[in-house]
């Protein structure tokens, strides 16, 4: 087992990765337990999940009184109407404000039941059994929670941190490629994030790491969540360094909605979105291009795009792509705030570039 701590003052959490861990029912209720307030659970997972591993978790916790709540699959259920669902059903259960709800599935049942968890009776416990790949490196860690609205991404939400985090890479194995390539793309940001070392890391093992070797899978889970609990350990609410994790996304973001959030899973997105910051960093901030291409090869070799033309989508012009942008972004007199790099392990929030120097950068990329 791989530990690591998340140490947020005042919700201090260990993330604990191990390799079938929801098939051994006696360590499962060694490591719950102590997060656990009372004897009131509510498992809440999502219909193509469920039936996979709650039995699992159901096995482990026999001896508590657990009520199940299942969820429809998809993005498009990351909605009040889902949230309204679940108040609905922790109500009708009559579970009190030490119900701890346990999160089974990805980053969408994990949003969404801890943005439950933040508001259920002013706030309960928590626990993240995350199932993709995403979830495990990224969702699942350092409490941004919530849901969508009809305008907008995640608009709605909570910073509320879990109690516990069980990652089990096990559980990949059934996940199908295209989502499990996804999640490698925020694995490759943290990589660009932390430096030299682990990008190389990813480069050697790239092909154990498609194959989904459990040694490997655990050695990068592990440094994705010590990278993203050491950044929110120091900023839990985004005041600034926490930005550096959202390198690729202010371009990710704009092509998930052009594509209607059809076209491209958001880790595609952000594969893009990546290779158009790393463009734009090497204009303005001298990203140097040997990089660059490393960067581009790593992100083909785990099967993700690297080009925004989508097969059933129109294409996007630059213009498209900046209004959209500014959507997720404020515009102050044609420029925007972006996350670039100056070179692996120097990534840098708040950089100021020109529409018009944008739109030049990434048009090759359209
Ligand atoms: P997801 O939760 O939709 O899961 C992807 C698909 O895989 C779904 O169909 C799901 O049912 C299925 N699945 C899950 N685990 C499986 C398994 N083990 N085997 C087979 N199928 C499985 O998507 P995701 O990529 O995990 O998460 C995306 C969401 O995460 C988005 O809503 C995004 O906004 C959010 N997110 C949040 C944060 C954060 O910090 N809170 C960070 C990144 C992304
Ligand atoms: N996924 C970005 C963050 O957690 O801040």
């Amino acid at each position: 087992m791989e530990k690591v701590q998340v140490d947020i003052p005042g919700s201090s959490y260990p993330i604990l990765i191990r390799h079938g861990a929801l098939g051994d029912s006696d360590w499962l209720r060694t490591h719950l337990s102590p997060s656990l307030e009372s004897n009131q659970l509510a498992l809440i997972s999502n219909e193509i999940v469920a039936p996979l591993y709650s039995d699992l978790l159901l096995d482990a916790l026999s001896a508590y009184e657990v009520d199940t709540f299942i969820l429809p699959d998809g993005e498009m259920h990351k909605n009040i109407s889902s949230y309204e669902k679940i108040m609905n059903f922790l109500i009708r259960k009559r579970k009190n404000r030490s119900c701890t709800l346990i999160a089974l599935g990805g980053g969408v049942v994990g949003d969404l039941v801890g943005f439950a968890a933040a508001t259920y009776q002013r706030g309960v416990p928590f626990v993240q059994v995350p199932t993709t790949l995403l979830a495990q490196v990224d969702s699942s860690v350092g409490g941004k929670t919530g849901i969508n609205h009809s305008d907008g991404k995640n608009m709605v939400g909570s910073f509320y941190q879990p109690k516990l985090v069980i990652a089990d890479s096990h559980v990949l194995s059934s996940l199908p490629d295209r989502q499990f390539a996804a999640g490698l793309a925020e694995v490759v940001k943290y990589a660009v994030i932390e430096g030299e070392s682990f990008f190389s890391f990813l480069e050697t093992n790239a092909a154990s790491i498609r194959s989904r070797s459990p040694q490997v899978l655990e050695t990068i889970i592990k440094r994705c969540c010590e990278i993203k609990a050491n950044i929110v350990a120091r900023d839990e609410k985004e005041a600034g360094l926490r930005a550096v994790l959202n390198f690729g996304h202010t371009f990710g973001h704009a092509l998930e909605l052009l594509g209607r959030y059809s076209e491209w899973l958001h880790g595609e997105a952000i594969s893009i979105g990546m290779l158009m910051a790393a463009r734009v960093s090497n204009k303005e901030l001298g990203f140097p291009r040997e990089q660059e291409q490393r960067l581009f090869d790593l992100l083909k070799e785990f099967n993700l795009p690297v080009a925004a033309r989508g097969e059933t989508s129109p294409s996007i012009s630059a213009n498209e792509l900046i209004e959209a942008m500014g959507m997720d972004k404020k515009t102050v007199e044609g420029e925007m705030n972006f996350v670039l790099t100056k070179g692996f392990g120097d990534v840098l929030t708040k950089q100021k570039v020109g529409n018009d120097r944008i739109a030049e950068e990434v048009q090759s990329f359209l």
